[in-house]
């Protein structure tokens, strides 16, 4: 298909703003928050921030510069550079982590379209206690039907903006919203940060003890840094497809990982000091964020209006999350197999939603609630799998690509923005692709699996 048919964005602008959209999501407010908190607080803040650096924004560069380069889908641009290889493969693994991420993630989002409902109905005004809290989350969580309905809500409406096409379908919503989003996380850090006890919520969040650091916090570190910029499964191959050769790639990338790192760790301010004012623990997992913030609100003025703003800011913010996960997806059906997008997007869409039963059953189901021989529930399996192993995976497959047969050179031609002048820190970009991000992911991985 010709390049102009496969939509381009109408600006660098608005590239950010969807690539932004893409990264700013759940990773960044519920599962950033619940991840940190199970893993030593401050410690895993730190390797994170770490892993942002070192390896997000690199492989962030990598993803962009190969996406522009093909004007591809993950699939034709592995193809496009290596033919007739098994490179392609990593382009399908990408397609297929794309969709069982959407069949999880599609649950939670579920849940925060929930939580609108129940923020108009005025249940998260003054005088909410933790227990009222827990119940409330608790019983959203045992009902199949609400679990059910709002998952298929969820993908029918993402299904529905990714049939519309790149254009009218993705930038309409970004560029208003996400600066409104990021405006009520600024107050909710004030209020939070004003709270009875939320210093002992800063201490646990901002003073790292290096003693906690294991194998485990720095997997799930780096599993967050890749899942958190919608790294290691395609989307911004995808999205730099649709960047134009005079954009400035390297200015875009670092605009991304900026903003998505800055609202997590805004997330974070909000929710530990309320956690430890409201004296909940903050390892209680992925229930952690429904359960605390409605306490954040309940101290507000106008507490119910926030909340409701708010978690319909957080359901827009996943939204444009959801559809870069349909996307990598479409954007294969529609250039490789010349597929109809409209119909490309609600296959897409009907196989997620039959993949997420038994995540949004999860709370409901016993077998799905406590998998045998595993422990964990359906949906925190899923998450682990496909979240965090499968996006290293893909990172590393990805980056030994780009460094040994693309060849980081070339890459790095791409991201300059003046072919005649190294972009500043291109030997050190090429250094970590080379030899650090492999070796690193490579020895993680294999910790994790062995
Ligand atoms: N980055 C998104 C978030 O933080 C989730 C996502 C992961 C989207 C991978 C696309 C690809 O919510």
């Amino acid at each position: 298909m010709s390049a102009s048919k496969r939509g381009k964005w109408s600006s660098s602008f608005k590239f950010v703003l969807a690539a932004a959209g893409s990264a700013i999501g759940l990773g960044n407010i519920w599962r950033f928050p619940y991840t940190a908190g199970m893993n030593g607080g401050a410690v895993f803040l730190f390797i994170y921030l770490l892993a942002v650096l070192f390896l997000g924004l690199p492989v962030m560069y990598e993803e962009l510069s190969l996406g522009r380069h093909t004007q591809k889908n993950p699939v034709g641009a592995f193809e496009t550079i290596k033919p007739r290889s098994g490179w392609k493969l990593v382009g399908f693994l990408g397609v297929l982590t794309g969709i069982c991420i959407l069949s999880y993630y599609a649950v939670v989002a579920g849940w925060t379209v929930y939580y609108i409902f129940l923020s108009l109905t005025g249940k998260f005004s003054s005088g909410l206690d933790a227990n009222t809290a827990k119940a409330i989350f608790e019983s959203m969580g045992s009902n199949p039907w609400i679990n059910l309905i709002f998952l298929a809500l969820f993908i029918g409406i993402t299904a529905y903006v990714v049939s519309r096409g790149v254009e009218k379908g993705i930038e309409k919503w970004t560029s208003v919203l996400m600066p409104l989003l990021f405006l009520i996380l600024v107050i909710l850090a004030v209020r939070a940060l004003t709270l009875p006890g939320a210093s002992k919520g800063l201490s646990f969040y901002l003073k790292p003890d290096f003693s906690k650091i294991n194998f485990q916090v720095i997997l799930m570190a780096l599993g967050q840094a890749f899942f958190s910029l919608s790294l290691g499964m395609g989307a911004m191959i995808t999205y730099g497809s649709y960047l134009r050769k005079e954009e400035n790639l390297l200015k875009a990338g670092a605009e991304v990982v900026v903003f998505d790192t800055l609202i997590a760790f805004l997330a974070g301010i909000v929710i530990f000091p309320t956690v430890f004012s409201f004296g909940l623990s903050p390892s209680a997992g992925p229930s952690l964020v429904f359960q605390t913030l409605p306490f954040t609100f309940s101290k507000l003025p106008f507490g119910s209006l926030v909340a409701t703003l708010f978690f319909f800011l957080l359901a827009i913010a996943a939204l444009t999350s959801t559809i870069s996960l349909v996307e990598v997806a479409v954007a294969y059906l529609v250039d490789e197999h010349r597929i109809n997008r409209k119909l490309a997007a609600w296959v897409v869409a009907g196989v997620a939603f039959l993949l997420g039963v038994p995540s949004a059953l999860s709370g409901s189901v016993n077998l799905f609630k406590k998998l045998p021989a595993i422990g964990k529930d359906f949906l925190s399996l899923m998450d682990f799998i496909w979240g965090n192993i499968s996006l290293a995976l893909g990172a590393l497959l990805l980056t030994l690509f780009v460094a040994f047969v693309w060849k980081a050179e070339n890459a790095a031609m791409e991201i300059r923005p003046d072919p005649a002048k190294p972009f500043l820190g291109e030997e050190a970009w090429k250094f970590l692709v080379k030899f650090i991000i492999p070796i690193v992911i490579a020895l993680i991985l294999l910790n994790a699996l062995l």
